[in-house]
């Protein structure tokens, strides 16, 4: 029998780049004691106030059919909360709802690209991309950025990489697995290029509220002259611990929204009326769980950091934002596949080489700060052992 295209597309694509995370979990099943620095799902629980509200919707009939676009509580908080952020009227015509961000990356995706058009994507880049890209018959087209600069992208990088193909640019900030969240000028220089060429940009935002030291988060949606050709996506899976929850959005235009909504109708249906309702709750509320759960992914990094301090061959920058740390291992010789495969049998420590997120990765591991301070310390002195033994 015979299958669509975008299956031939799609197939491959992701499966090795966990190969070390399932070995790491096969062997955690036989009962090898691993730590797993290799998923970038919070180990926190989501604030229980929200999962009170959760609850208690769904008991008080909640569980109908939502509106296509999202029920009216949501899109108002959405409203309220980028009204808040960017300074402008943002108005509820301006939302959809969505299962997470990666349904909105999805359907941005679906709305946005055509067969043969091009996507620019900083590299390294998030697992999923290049399939949300070849999904839709587009062709992800990697800009490589350099670690030595904290993988900032340029604008002149990404300008040299345009063709009349271009379309949309997709970016991250804050940036997994990078670190790296990009400054008001960045965006301000990468916007005009966009401009210029008449580019969308897709703006994935989900850490958006996980920024570090003096770093402030901005978007190309919070600039007026930007709004028009920006899609952010974005989500409660990071910011709150929700990620089961599968609540997101897609803020952009009206005229986006508007061709988009049929797209996201056809797929989806609507969500779910109670976990819309929660997240309402949750974007209008501040709770201590979220502040505390900020600090500790800060100071793990800061752990991380110190704890590869002094060694002469890995190293580790502060990230600026987000889940993740960056460690270099260019020292040692070794690409980081084998980086990551040797500590894996020689340290019991699962981590993903940075080559599963782009050519832009290479000679790094990802290490996600989903541990306590104490097993990062421990995965630390590893890391350092592994490195000077080679
Ligand atoms: C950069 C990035 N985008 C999107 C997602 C998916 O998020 P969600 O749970 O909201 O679908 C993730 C999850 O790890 C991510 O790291």
């Amino acid at each position: 029998m015979k299958f669509a295209g975008i299956t031939k597309r799609l197939a491959g694509l992701g499966s090795e780049k966990w190969a070390v995370h399932i070995e790491g979990r096969r062997r955690a099943l036989e009962g090898q004691p691993m730590i797993f620095l290799s998923i970038g799902e919070p180990d926190l629980p989501p604030p229980s106030a929200i999962m009170d509200v959760a609850n208690r919707q769904m008991r008080a009939g909640r569980t109908r059919y939502s509106s296509g676009r999202g029920e009216p509580e949501v899109l108002n908080a959405l409203s309220r909360l980028y009204s808040t952020r960017t300074g402008r009227a943002i108005s509820t015509d301006q939302f959809l709802f969505l299962p997470g961000t990666q349904t909105a990356l999805y359907a941005a995706m679906m709305t946005l690209v055509d067969e043969g058009d091009e996507v620019l994507m900083p590299d390294p880049y998030y697992a999923t991309y290049e399939g949300v890209i070849a999904a839709a018959g587009g062709v992800p087209v990697p800009v490589r950025v350099d670690p030595d600069h904290g993988f900032h992208l340029k604008a002149e990088q990404l300008e040299k990489a345009i063709t009349p193909r271009s379309r949309v640019l997709l970016m991250n900030t804050p940036n997994n697995p990078t670190g790296a969240v990009f400054t008001r000028s960045e965006i301000e220089k990468i916007g005009r290029v966009c401009e210029k060429h008449d580019l969308w940009i897709v703006s994935d935002e989900v850490y958006a509220t996980l920024t570090y030291g003096n770093t402030v988060f901005a978007s190309p949606f919070d600039e007026d002259w930007l709004e028009k050709r920006t899609v952010v996506v974005s989500s409660v899976s990071k910011s709150h611990a929700m990620p089961g929850f599968r609540c997101g959005w897609i803020a952009a235009s009206e005229q986006f929204c508007a061709n988009a909504l049929p797209v996201t109708e056809t797929m989806l249906f609507g969500s779910q009326p109670f976990l819309e309702d929660a997240t309402a709750f949750a974007l209008d509320n501040a709770f201590p769980e979220v502040a505390d759960m900020k600090r500790a992914y800060e100071t793990r990094a800061r752990t991380l950091v110190a704890g590869l301090k002094g060694s002469k061959h890995v190293s580790a920058r502060m990230p600026e934002g987000g889940m993740f740390v960056m460690v270099d291992v260019r020292k040692t010789g070794l690409s980081g596949e084998a980086f990551a495969r040797k500590l894996l049998d020689e340290e019991s420590v699962v981590t993903m080489p940075g080559e599963s997120f782009g050519a832009g990765g290479a000679g790094h591991l990802r290490v996600a700060l989903t541990v306590d301070e104490h097993d990062i310390a421990e995965a630390c002195k590893r890391i350092v052992r592994l490195a000077e033994r080679l």
